[in-house]
């Protein structure tokens, strides 16, 4: 099977996957719903068909295993050369992770996630085509959730396989009030297991993530594809400025104190100093004013923010001024603030040796090497606590993502599927 054959094929699934979705006439797939079920159940479908075993974990990743060519490899493990009578044993064969999340942003785009699982499964039929198996054993995972945007904890499917998922986090309850736990559990996962997912580092090669680049730069340097140097770190705050409600025509405007007010002037505040920075960038994506109703003044309002800078400094010193200032407009106004941090990660940097070997195979199929950062948070970041990781990204029209209008031209999706087959073969010949 050939590069462009297995692309058209990617292009083809990722428009059924596109299908699926929570809400009629747009794409929004999020952690533990009906949809994600669907999902997983057809890219399951697709695993299984490219020589894949296939399960669920504990907290709704769905994980396929394509076994390496020997049960016990010549890859030597760090521990285990020798057993504890001192007799040589034969080392487990080590893992490769491939992979990204089903889970989208509300009224997504059909590339992000779904590109990089997608393609990973191409890599393997085409290994199981052939009938080829390499040194080590492949496991492409979808992620049950990298956007966050249910319970605003962004990663959560990747920190559960990293052991880094925080039990407390099982505790936050969504927009109707249902906790994580009972998501997890209603997804056919179990919240009691989740340390059960953990992966053994000693038992990871690495992890490598194929993206859209969600950027406009491989446009611009007309490249197919590109290897990510870092991953910002993030931030996200979930506040809640509450005032007094009140008759929109009754209350003199020096006698109110509008929760909506305060939160304008504070966004204002965010963006006047993200402009400011170089790199710095802030968003409020969600926004809610109470009680809603265009005669009363509002008296409590929720919003988030996303904060995100490539080094972690800055960021932690942006912070730092807005909580500052969020407080100053609070007192200004006479509103109450509530301040809650929901999520924080550092910036990583990919791993060198990895993204080197990723480098020569992109050599091998375009004229330049490009190295991008990444705003965009991936589950890479997460993994990175406990193995090395790469990521390829595939230029995208107009470098638009997290909208519908995403696009990836199907010759793009060829060179990625090419560069990852020689990827995995020169891991398989070091
Ligand atoms: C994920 O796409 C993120 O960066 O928010
Ligand atoms: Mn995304
Ligand atoms: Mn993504």
């Amino acid at each position: 099977m050939n590069a462009s054959n297995l692309a058209a094929t990617v292009m083809e699934r990722i428009e059924a996957l596109g299908q699926i979705t929570e809400e009629p006439g747009r794409l929004t797939r999020t952690f533990g719903s009906a949809a994600m079920r669907q999902a997983n159940e057809l890219v399951g479908s697709w695993m299984r068909g490219a020589g894949m075993t296939v399960r669920q974990d504990a907290i709704g990743n769905l994980i396929g295993h394509y076994a390496s060519n020997s049960p016990k490899s010549k890859v030597q493990s760090p521990k285990s050369a020798v057993n504890s009578l001192g007799s040589p044993v034969a080392a487990e064969p080590k893992m490769l992770l491939l992979g990204s999340h089903l889970d989208t942003v509300r009224d997504a785009g059909n590339f992000d996630g779904a590109l990089g699982v997608l393609t990973a499964i191409a890599g393997v039929q085409r290994l199981h085509a052939s009938g080829t198996r390499l040194p080590f054993a492949i496991e492409v995972v979808g992620f049950a959730d990298e956007e966050g945007v249910r319970y605003h904890g962004a990663y959560l499917g990747s920190k559960a396989l990293a052991g880094t998922f925080s039990a407390d986090d099982l505790k936050r309850t969504d927009a109707r009030g249902i906790t994580m736990a009972e998501a997890i559990r209603s997804f056919g996962g179990n919240p009691e297991a989740l340390a059960e997912a953990r992966l053994d580092s000693n038992a990871l090669l690495g992890y490598a993530e194929v993206h859209i680049e969600q950027g406009p730069l491989l446009e611009q340097k007309h490249l197919a594809v590109g290897v990510v140097r870092a991953i910002a770190g993030q931030t996200r705050i979930k506040l809640t400025f509450t005032g007094h409600a009140g008759h929109a025509g009754t209350t003199p405007m020096n006698r109110r104190r509008d929760a909506l007010c305060a939160a304008a002037e504070f966004l204002l505040d965010a963006e006047l100093l993200a402009r400011g920075k170089d790199g710095l960038v802030a968003t409020a994506g969600e926004i809610s004013a109470l009680p809603g109703a265009s005669n009363v003044i509002p008296g409590e309002v929720r919003l988030t923010l996303d904060l995100r800078h490539p080094e972690d400094l800055v960021r932690q010193a942006a912070l730092n001024e807005l909580q500052n200032r969020a407080a100053a407009i609070a007192s200004e106004r006479k509103v109450h603030l509530d301040w809650r941090l929901v999520h924080q990660t550092a910036a990583v940097a990919c791993d060198p040796r990895l993204s080197a070997l990723l480098g020569q195979a992109v050599r091998r199929h375009q004229p330049e090497l490009a190295m991008l950062p990444s705003g965009a948070g991936h589950d890479a970041a997460a993994l990175a606590a406990i193995t090395p990781v790469a990521m390829l990204f595939v230029r995208c029209k107009g470098g638009v993502s997290h909208h519908p209008d995403e696009s990836v031209a199907v010759e793009d999706i060829s060179v990625a599927i090419a560069v990852m087959d020689d990827f995995l073969q020169s891991l398989a010949d070091r």
